[in-house]
């Protein structure tokens, strides 16, 4: 069999990576709490500071690369972790640049100099690979102690009916901001990025007697969601810090929850009727009926049972009507009626591909065993970068490049 050659070259892909995660990165001492920090930020203009999910990406990409830098990059993240265990979304180390920024966009924020909020708690995978593949010992040990108060925090402030799904209480928390899912609960009034923060605006204010308390926030039924996406990645990253965690019975408690995460999205979230899965909103627990990404997410997990991969890659992944675009995988399916395949203004989540999301999913279709279609999605996600360079998100039909350019977490493409 001829092998047909690729549209990029892998070498260049590499140095361009390379290139990226050498000038985003941020090095130096913090003036307000006197900690040395180093990471890797999203991007030098966009988004300056770190970013919870985004540096577990930089991570696994700089492994490729530097693992001492990937320790150190899980370092800086770590010692934002406070004392109840949880660990916030930013953490802005470089405090001059935090006036641009807010002029620019929101953020819930108790304190100056991390937000309030959590984002795909996807931690506990990036410590196991940095594990993985130094056999660091001491960094293990480093690790453990944050992560087991993290993952128990989320548990204890997040999931207030104990069924095992943690709940959000904002859409950034779940990384995928403006997505057409929420729009309902939010009630956006214009479909655009402006209308998006004026619902944000709204829950902001019902939150601010109350961000110090989560139970109270999540009781007060603003926007309370157990979101597909951030499930999916809680139950994966729980088997992470179970093996972390070795032979004891704290590697049990973590699997016996990732299991109850696991079990809780097939009996709650699947949707035999749509064939998808969805967000549960409200104490109420409504599914928010609207496929995106998200829908997709449970296929990281290993033990999703057979049917539902079939139907799920079947009815969604594979038709080029939804989510088998000329550049898969969109964020949302063609054939959703709010699809925005190009230039959203901000409006991000709607339509274009995403290279986070491509990761987590080519891995997830190879696992279970569909090579004709991780394969390509593979091969496409390297040729949106040969043709557009490392941006935030790609046009799916076109590839072009589209939102902060120099983005550092497309830099995964070394680790598909
Ligand atoms: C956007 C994305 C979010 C990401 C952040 C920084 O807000 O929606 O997922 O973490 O940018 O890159």
């Amino acid at each position: 069999m001829t092998q047909a050659t690729p549209n990029y070259d892998m070498d260049e892909i590499r140095e361009g990576a390379r290139r990226i995660l050498l000038s985003n990165l941020r090095q130096g001492v913090a003036d307000w709490n006197g900690r040395e920090y180093s990471f890797v930020c999203p991007s030098l203009t966009g988004y300056p500071f770190q970013w919870f999910w985004d540096s577990c990406f930089h991570t696994i990409a700089l492994l490729h690369l530097d693992a001492e830098q990937a320790k150190a990059e899980m370092r800086s993240l770590m010692s934002g972790a406070q004392p109840s265990g949880f660990i916030p979304h930013i953490i802005f180390w470089e405090m001059e640049k935090q006036p641009d920024f807010l002029s620019r966009n929101i953020v819930g924020m108790t304190e100056p100099h991390y937000s309030a909020t959590i984002q795909p708690p996807i931690i506990a995978y990036a410590v196991e690979r940095v594990y993985r593949t130094t056999g660091d010992e001491a960094f293990r040990e480093e690790a453990l102690p944050v992560l087991t108060a993290y993952y128990r925090y989320l548990r204890e402030a997040r999931d207030p009916d104990g069924d095992g799904l943690i709940a959000v209480i904002q859409p950034e928390e779940a990384g995928t901001d403006c997505s057409p899912k929420y729009d309902e609960i939010l009630g956006l009034e214009e479909l655009s990025n402006r209308g998006f923060i004026a619902a944000l605006r709204k829950v902001y204010a019902a939150y601010e007697p109350l961000r110090q308390d989560d139970h109270a926030v999540l009781a007060a039924d603003v926007f309370h969601v157990e979101d597909v996406l951030v499930n999916s990645i809680y139950a994966f990253s729980q088997r992470s810090l179970a093996r972390l965690l070795g032979d004891s019975p704290e590697a049990a408690e973590f699997n016996r929850e990732a299991d109850r995460t696991l079990n809780a999205l097939v009996e709650k979230c699947w949707d035999e009727e749509a064939g998808a899965f969805f967000d549960l909103a409200g104490v109420e627990e409504r599914p928010l009926k609207t496929v995106t990404i998200s829908s997709l997410m449970p296929l990281i997990l290993h033990d999703l049972p057979r049917p539902i991969v079939e139907r799920l890659v079947e009815s969604w992944v594979r038709p080029p009507e939804h989510f088998w675009t000329p550049y898969p995988l969109p964020s949302v399916p063609a054939s959703d009626p709010k699809f925005m395949p190009g230039n959203p203004g901000g409006f991000i989540w709607r339509g274009p591909s995403w290279i986070n999301t491509n990761y987590f999913l080519s891995h997830s279709l190879r696992g279970h065993g569909y090579p004709e279609l991780s394969e390509p999605l593979v091969e496409k996600s390297r040729e949106c970068i040969a043709r557009s360079g490392f941006r935030e998100y790609y046009h799916p039909y076109t590839a072009e490049g589209l939102g902060a350019r120099d983005f550092g977490w497309s830099t995964l493409i070394l680790d598909f």
